[in-house]
């Protein structure tokens, strides 16, 4: 199986400009790049999944308006703010619930807004350095999430994983999987659990994958297996990620990752949320307000079986993801440490 960690996740091709990724709907049959230039291909592969993981949205998106931006002809500071205010809405509606995506997005807004003495030619320019680097900086916060994780397992340790929260959602390393790929480099080994993650699959496709291409002793299991595998005794830690993170520390995630909390709880496994800063929210008080996305009835009644496997006309409820409350978060590790509850306090301390 190829190593998936040669290959970084989202790249900027600079010679042609285009914002280039490793198509996630392909995987685990076929590794294929995408090279896409135009918004509406950007926005489609956002809403879509063939980019996605909250930092990977996040940095596609910058590169993304960065692109846009490029291609607007106005001259005036005024028509050219508009039309990229315009290109920045249309990505930040793909999809609703990572908060990477708009804190991407507002951080690329905040160079055209503080430059509006420099001519557009060099804003441009000031936008191509600011995604390059809100990329770079998403490896190096990932590899830093990743030593503060580790340094809470232990080798020969089991880990349980929903969703993916890997390489594959990031740049590189990923955020829950970061300590495993780091921990491995050094000749750790740990026996990681993969919940398939219905109903994407991004557990059985990506996690899976992404780990048994590493080497990692990994084992796939369906979402409803997690009670019987902690009852075993296998599992040491729980390691997920979060698409948003509430200023009291609820953390929002795959669907299915508050079930495997309540899990965790009653079987006194910690439980840990893997979190870059910029996935912390701290406009939104609880996890209450985070807006849920709700995806098509087709991903759960069709799209992975060679026939349809519901009644025709059946209600559907297909929420993507679901909130954790912070009474069952042992700890969140950001890039800055790992915060403890009560959470209010440690996260604010952290984002300082
Ligand atoms: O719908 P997805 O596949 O984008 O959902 C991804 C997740 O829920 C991840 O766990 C989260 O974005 C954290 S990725 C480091």
């Amino acid at each position: 199986m190829t190593d998936i960690l040669k290959n970084e996740t989202v790249a900027f091709d600079e010679a042609k400009n285009a914002l280039v990724i490793i198509d996630q709907t392909k995987l685990p049959g076929k590794i294929e790049m995408l090279s896409l230039t135009k918004q509406e291909d950007i926005h489609k592969a956002i809403y879509l999944l063939q980019v996605r993981g909250a930092p990977a949205i996040g940095v596609a998106a910058a590169i993304g308006v960065y692109l846009a931006a490029r291609e607007i002809s106005a001259t005036d500071y005024n028509s050219f703010y508009i039309q990229f205010k315009k290109a920045k809405d249309y990505l930040a509606s793909a999809r609703p619930t990572a908060v990477n995506l708009f804190w991407a997005l507002d951080r690329m807004e905040r160079v055209v807004l503080g430059n509006t003495q420099k001519n557009v030619d060099e804003i441009k320019n000031l936008l191509k350095d600011e995604a390059v680097k809100i990329r770079e900086e998403d490896i190096a916060v990932c590899r830093a999430i990743g030593e503060n994780a580790l340094s809470l397992i232990k080798d020969g340790d089991g880990i349980l994983t929903h969703c993916n929260a890997g390489q594959l959602a990031t740049v590189k390393y990923g955020t829950a999987l970061s300590p495993v790929h780091l921990g491995h480099e050094k000749g750790m080994k740990f026996r990681v659990f993969c919940d398939e993650t219905r109903p994407l699959l991004q557990g059985a496709r990506l996690s899976a994958f992404e780990l048994a291409a590493r080497g990692v002793d990994t084992t796939l299991i369906c979402d409803n297996m997690a009670s019987q595998v902690m009852k075993s005794g296998w599992i040491n830690a729980v390691f997920v990620g979060c698409d948003r993170v509430a200023a009291n520390g609820d953390a929002c995630n795959k669907i299915g990752t508050s079930g495997v909390a309540i899990l965790a709880n009653y079987y006194k496994i910690p439980f840990y949320v893997c979190a870059p800063t910029s996935t912390i929210d701290t406009a939104i008080e609880s996890g209450e307000s985070i807006p849920i996305e709700q995806r098509p009835a087709h991903e759960i009644t069709e799209m992975w079986y060679k026939e349809r496997m519901a009644p025709p006309e059946i209600k559907v409820f297909n929420p993507a993801f679901d909130v954790t409350p912070n009474s069952l978060i042992t700890a969140i590790i950001t890039e800055h440490g790992v915060c403890r509850p009560p959470f209010k306090q440690t996260l604010k301390q952290c984002l300082k």
